[in-house]
């Protein structure tokens, strides 16, 4: 018995690190801002991975609260209320470091 609940507290500790690994979140954005964050999505948005952390924290926190975005800002939004505050900050700082 003892031995199951380690089992599944292992489990549970490879999800957490999994889901918050900026590579693994990336790829739910990869399909529009490109593998390396190098495009710009829909032909709409500017290449975020020229942006600093701070700048792309900041514009996914507001397209989640509906203080910040352009034309095709409903489509952020539904991305980025599925984030969590940590998720948005592991993101924010794994993008920089895609550009090449
Ligand atoms: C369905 C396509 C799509 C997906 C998936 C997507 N984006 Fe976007 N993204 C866009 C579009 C279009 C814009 C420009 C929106 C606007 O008008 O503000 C944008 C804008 C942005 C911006 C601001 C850039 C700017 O020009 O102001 C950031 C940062 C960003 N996205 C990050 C992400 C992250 C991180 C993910 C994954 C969690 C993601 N996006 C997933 C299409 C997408």
């Amino acid at each position: 018995m003892k031995k199951l609940i380690l089992i599944a507290l292992a489990g549970f500790a490879i999800n957490a690190m999994a889901a918050s690994d900026g590579a693994t979140l990336f790829k739910n954005c990869a399909g529009c801002h490109g593998a390396q964050a190098q495009k710009k999505a829909l032909g709409r948005s500017d290449i975020i991975n020229t942006w600093k952390s701070d700048k792309i924290e900041s514009a996914l926190i507001g397209y989640k609260k509906g203080t910040f975005g352009g034309a095709m800002k409903g489509i952020m939004k539904s991305q980025a209320s599925r984030l969590s505050d940590e998720k948005i900050k592991v993101l924010a700082k794994y993008i920089p470091t895609l550009k090449k």
